[in-house]
C-alpha cells in the first residue's frame, strides 16, 4: 500500500511540475514534495510501518523519486531563467552600435593641447622638459634672474606674496636657476607652468596663465641658435616655415634682449585681424642669458654662454583660435571649450 502511495505521489508530482509557470509556482511544488512537510517527508515517516521484506524496495523507490523531483525542479528552474532571458532580449531595447555617438563629452583644454604640441616638438629637438614650483622663493623668482630688490623691473610684474615672505611664482624664469644649477653647463631645457600676476582683470591680461620657458647652455652658443630653434618649433606648429624677426628687448635675465616676432602665418604678412594688420605677432621674449644669471647658476660664463626665451601659452592660443578674450581660457565654459575639440 505505501508503494503505491509512492506512485501516486510521482504521478501527482508529474501533473504538478507541468502546471509549473514561474519561480513561485515551482517553489509552491518544491516545498509541497520536499518541504518538510511534504509528501516525501510523509512517505518517509512510514518507514517504520512498512513490512521487513518490502523495506528495501520501498527505500530505493523513495530514494529515487526524491531524487527524480530534486532534478526535475532544477530542470524547471533552469528553462524557466533561459525563458526569462529571452524575453528580456526581446522585450529591451538593446544598445545600438549603428546608433550616432553622442559626442557632447568633455575635451581638453585648448591650451593644454597646444602645450602638448608645443612640448612634444621640444622635446623631438632633444629638449628636456622640466617644471617648476608654484610656490617660490623670492630669490629664485627675483634675485637669481637679475632682479634684485628695488629694481623697478619689480614693479613688471605685480606680485602675490605669501604671509610667509615667498610668492605665488610670476614667471617661469623663476626655475632658471635651479635648472641650470641641475642641468649646466650644457644643456638644453624647456619648463612649461602655471605663473601669477596680481593684476586687474581684462580681454588681454589674466592673473593666472601660462608660460613657457626654454634655456639652451653651452658653448659658443649664439643668437643664430635661438633663431634656428624657434623657427624650428613654428615650422612644426603651423606646418610651413614662418619668418621670424627680432626687436631689441629689456629684460633684467638676458644680454643683449629681444622680442622675436613672428610672420603673421595666417595673412603671410599682408596684415589682418589676427595680426592686427600689422604683418607681424610678437612671439617670445628673449636673448643672451645675463652672466650674472648663469654665475648664480654656477656656470662660468667666460667658458659658457645660452640663450633662453619665454613663450606665452594663452596668447598662442589666442593667435591660433581668434579668441579675443583670455579670460576664456580660465573660466571652463564649456560653450567655448568644446569648440576647440576640431579646431587645435
Ligand atoms: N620671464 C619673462 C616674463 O614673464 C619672459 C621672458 C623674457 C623669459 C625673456 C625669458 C627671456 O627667458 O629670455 O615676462
Amino acid at each position: 500500500m505505501e508503494i503505491n502511495n509512492i506512485n501516486e505521489t510521482e504521478k501527482n508530482f508529474d501533473e504538478d511540475a507541468k502546471s509549473v509557470k514561474d519561480i513561485t509556482s515551482l517553489e509552491e511544488v518544491r516545498v509541497k514534495y520536499l518541504g518538510k512537510k511534504g509528501f516525501i517527508a510523509d512517505i518517509m515517516s512510514k518507514f517504520r510501518e512498512v513490512p521487513q521484506e518490502l523495506k528495501k524496495e520501498f527505500g530505493q523507490k523513495v530514494n529515487a523519486l526524491k531524487s527524480k523531483i530534486e532534478n526535475s525542479i532544477e530542470e524547471i528552474k533552469l528553462n524557466l531563467a533561459k525563458k526569462q532571458i529571452e524575453f528580456e532580449i526581446k522585450n529591451t531595447r538593446m544598445f545600438d552600435y549603428s546608433l550616432p555617438v553622442d559626442t557632447n563629452t568633455g575635451s581638453l583644454n585648448p591650451r593644454t593641447i597646444i602645450q602638448k604640441q608645443v612640448v612634444d616638438i621640444f622635446k623631438n629637438m632633444g629638449f628636456v622638459v622640466e617644471d617648476g614650483n608654484e610656490i617660490e622663493t623670492e630669490y629664485n623668482n627675483f634675485e637669481s634672474v637679475n632682479v634684485p630688490k628695488n629694481h623697478p623691473a619689480r614693479d613688471l610684474q605685480d606680485t602675490f606674496w605669501l604671509s610667509n615672505g615667498e610668492l605665488l611664482k610670476t614667471q617661469t624664469s623663476a626655475a632658471q636657476n635651479r635648472i641650470l644649477r641641475t642641468y649646466g653647463p650644457v644643456c638644453k631645457v624647456i619648463f612649461p607652468g602655471r605663473v601669477f600676476r596680481n593684476e586687474a582683470l581684462d580681454a588681454r591680461h589674466e592673473n593666472t596663465f601660462f608660460q613657457l620657458e626654454g634655456v639652451v647652455v653651452g658653448e659658443n652658443v649664439t643668437v643664430a641658435n635661438l633663431i634656428y630653434f624657434e623657427k624650428a618649433m613654428l615650422k612644426a606648429l603651423f606646418k610651413k616655415d614662418i619668418e621670424v624677426r627680432l626687436r631689441p628687448g629689456f629684460f633684467p635675465f638676458t644680454e643683449p634682449s629681444y622680442e622675436m616676432d613672428a610672420k603673421c602665418p595666417f595673412c603671410s604678412g599682408k596684415g589682418c585681424h589676427t595680426c592686427g594688420n600689422s604683418g607681424w605677432l610678437e612671439l617670445c621674449p628673449c636673448g643672451m642669458i645675463h652672466p650674472n644669471v648663469l654665475k648664480m647658476g654656477g656656470i662660468d660664463p667666460e667658458k659658457y654662454n645660452g640663450f633662453a626665451f619665454g613663450l606665452g601659452f594663452d596668447r598662442l592660443v589666442m593667435i591660433r583660435t581668434n579668441l579675443d578674450d583670455i579670460r576664456y581660457l580660465n573660466s571652463n565654459n564649456l560653450k567655448v571649450m568644446s569648440q576647440f575639440k576640431t579646431r587645435m
